[in-house]
Formats: structure tokens, sequence, C-alpha cells
């Protein structure tokens, strides 16, 4: 069959490598891709927003599914548009999406079906949400409601910070209509891993954890990014916990979902932490996680392709994963996650393919350059988690990466807890 899948990020990358991978795909096309992608599957030009177009293009390419990679094209409904098509594609309705798209929903849902999270409350006035603060004291965490890349959440460890994150979230409105509504939430403690799984409607068919590493620099200290590493499977974690995670939030949250009349088609990405009362959510995305994906998909040995298109027939399937662990770490553009610069000239990566993820690149005058903050990902397999980090590591070493900075401790809880 032909795919097509939409996104020009790493975790595309590693979407399209590995349906590249699978028996029952003959060919990937990615809209709008990378030039990483590339190599992998046929670029198309057309963004992620133009839904005529991407209609048109699966129709006169015979597509067979469609996987969607990031959440802006979901939340505008680009699913609902291929579904009235009679097209298949794999993501969640503009409805089922908001899961992601508005944390207050998808902690109002919590509340009303008991899944674990946070104690928090909803503010749109600034005045209430300070009174707030004063009475909760630090730490505590505010969000902005609505998408903003990422970056829409503050950990404040300080009363001053929370003001000021409420300030600048309220009054001025940092992530404009993103945060004219701001979640606020009791600072919970524990080992963060995120649980991404495959559902339709009330199946779901969990993948293998892997853990983010959301800080800037090493010992996750600096700024909070998109993720600068991941690593996957997290042995140090209980061994039953996805089992866990399964029956006290997945499977009631999809239950709910459906009750709520928003059946939920998709990957449910669910970022969690592991506190002294169980597992907690941190956050609800609606699609696969970045770079999570990266470093789970290439372990799958299972087809994608046919695991989700059973999957859309009601049918689950255990799925088949390589044990080897795999360490991927972030190439970022000096500066991110604040201001850097693009047009970074990546020669010394333009013959390497294996496990390389781009995830923004671009070919300018036949020359791979940046076009994004964080720019590659380059991940490594081992027989242990130690010697897929220290894969990893020996690869970036011998690579001259002006403009560029990466972490030198992706992996550091699982290799330090052993
Ligand atoms: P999010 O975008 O919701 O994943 O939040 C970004 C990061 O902020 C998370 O990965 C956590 O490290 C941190 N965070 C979010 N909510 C909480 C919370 N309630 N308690 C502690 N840390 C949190
Ligand atoms: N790695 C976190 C995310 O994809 O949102």
């Amino acid at each position: 069959m032909n795919v097509l899948v939409i996104g020009r990020g790493g975790r595309e990358h590693a979407i399209c490598w590995t349906l590249s991978q699978a028996k029952s795909v003959s060919r990937v096309f990615c809209a709008p891709g990378n030039a990483g992608i590339a190599n992998t599957a046929t670029r198309v030009d057309i963004d992620e927003s133009s839904q005529e177009l991407l209609v048109q293009f699966a129709r006169e390419n015979d597509i067979a599914l469609t996987i969607v990679g990031p959440e802006q094209p979901l939340a505008e409904g680009i699913v609902d548009r291929f579904l009235s098509e009679g097209l298949t594609i794999f993501g969640p309705s503009k409805e089922a999406a908001i899961i992601e798209g508005s944390k207050s929903y998808a902690k109002d849902l919590m509340k009303k079906y008991n899944v674990p999270t946070a104690a928090y409350e909803t503010f749109t006035d600034a005045e209430s949400a300070k009174e707030y603060i004063l009475k909760h004291g630090a730490p505590i965490v505010i969000k902005a409601d609505g998408l903003a890349a990422g970056k829409g959440v503050v950990v404040a460890m300080s009363q001053k910070e929370a003001m000021d994150a409420i300030e600048d979230m309220l009054i001025h409105q940092q992530f404009g209509s993103s945060s004219s509504q701001i979640v606020i939430e009791e600072f919970l403690e524990g080992e963060e891993f995120s649980l991404m799984a495959l559902v339709h409607q009330d199946k779901i068919i969990p993948l293998e954890i892997a853990q983010d590493h959301k800080r800037a620099y090493d010992g996750d200290k600096g700024p909070n990014t998109g993720g600068m590493g991941a690593y996957s499977p997290v042995a140090h974690l209980p061994e039953n916990l996805t089992k866990h995670a399964m029956k006290e939030i997945l499977q009631p949250v999809v239950d709910a979902m459906i009750t709520e009349g928003r059946p939920f088609t998709g990957v449910l990405y669910a970022g969690l932490i592991l506190t002294s009362e169980g597992p907690k959510v941190i956050e609800f995305n609606a699609r696969f996680g970045d770079p999570e994906t990266q470093v789970v998909l290439p372990r799958m040995n299972s087809d994608l392709a046919q695991l989700i298109l059973k999957l859309l027939q009601g049918e689950t399937e255990e799925v088949d994963w390589d044990p080897r662990p795999i360490a991927g770490v972030v190439l970022a553009a000096e500066g991110y996650p604040g201001n850097y610069q693009k047009g970074i000239k990546l020669h010394e990566f333009t013959q390497d393919h294996e496990f390389i993820f781009h995830a923004g690149t671009e070919l300018e005058e036949g020359q791979l350059v940046s076009t994004g903050g964080r720019v590659l990902l380059a991940a490594r397999m081992g027989k242990t988690i130690g010697q897929a980090q220290k894969n990893v590591y020996a690869y970036l070493k011998e690579k001259k990466a002006d403009g560029l900075y990466y972490r030198k401790d992706i992996a550091h809880r699982a290799i330090s807890s052993l």
C-alpha cells in the first residue's frame, strides 16, 4: 500500500523510516517533510494545513493510510476532513484532539473520571490567579490552556516566578489566545516518563515507555525545551507500570472520551510522573511524542501500517519489539530554546542516514542547512542502555557540529540507577 505522513520534524522522519521498513508498505510519501525525510520517503510539496490539497493528493495517489504527526492540523480538523471523503487516516477528530488542545478540558475530564493527576484550578482573571498563588505558595505550576508548542508551562519554584508567569500569560498574552485561560496546578515530584499508545475508540495498543529530557542543559538544568533527547525502554521503572497505567489511566480515559461523545482514534500520548502515590498524568497529547518517537518506533519489529489498519478494524495485537535499547541525542542550534540562527551548515551530516532523524533541515543550493531550533537527532542502539549511550556519543565525538549544541548525559537516569 501507499502511505502518507503529514509533518516535517524528527518525529515524522522516524514514522516515515518505520513505515519504509514495513512489508505491507510500498511507497511512503511525506507532506511536506524535510531534507532528511527525503532519504526515506517521497516529499510532497503541500503544507500541513492545506486540507484540500492533502485530500486531493491522497485520492490521486491511492493512499491507503495517512498518519498525522503534529497537533496543529489535528486541532484544525484534518481527520474530520479525510473521513468525510472516505479516506483512511490515523489521528483524532477535532473534537477528540481537544484532550491536547485544552489543558482545562483534559483536567476536567480526569477529575470527572477519577484519573490520577495533580490538583488544579482554572483561571482567566489575573487577580484571582494571584490570590490562588498566595494561598498555595510555591513550588507550583502555571500552564497556558491552549497549544503553545511545548512552551506554555512554567514550573515556578518561587511565588515571584509564579506571579510573573501569570502576568505574562493572562495580561501580556504571551501565547495569544492560547494563554487567555490558564491552569494552575500542584507541583508533583517523581520520575517522569512517556507512554504512547495506538488507540481506536476503546481499543488500546500500548507502545514501550520512553523518557524525554526536557531541560536544555546537562543535569536537567536550564530552560524547558521541546525535548533534548530520549531513550527507550526505561528499564529501571517498575515492570508492571504499563499494565498499571493501562488500567488506571489509559483505559478509563479512552472510555471517558466515548462517554463524552468524543471517541478517540490515533496516538494517545500520556506524559506521566511516578509519584509516591503511583503514576499521575502531567499531560496528554493527541499524537506521537517528539523526540520519544525517534527512540521507540525504530525498535518496533511489527509492521506499523498493518498494526494501525487492524486496530481500525477493532483488532489489537501485541507489538513485537527489538529488546535492544536506543538512546537519541538532539542537536540543537546554539541559543535554542531562546533566539537562534537558521542556515547553520550541516555538511558533516550530509552522508549520514542511519538513525539520524532530521528535525529542522533543508537543502539550500545543494547544501544541508538548519531551519529550526532542534536540528537533528542522532540515535544508536546497544545491547544495554549504557552501550547505546556510548555508541551515540562515540558517533557524535567524530562530528564537528559548529553552531550546534547537545546534552552529554542523555539516559543518565537509567544509567545511574544500574
Ligand atoms: P508539559 O508541557 O505539560 O509536559 O510540561 C512540561 C514539563 O513541566 C513537564 O515535563 C514537567 O517536567 C513539568 N511539569 C508539568 N506539570 C507539572 C507538575 N504538576 N508538577 C511538576 N512538574 C510539572
Ligand atoms: N516530548 C514531548 C512532546 O512530544 O510533547
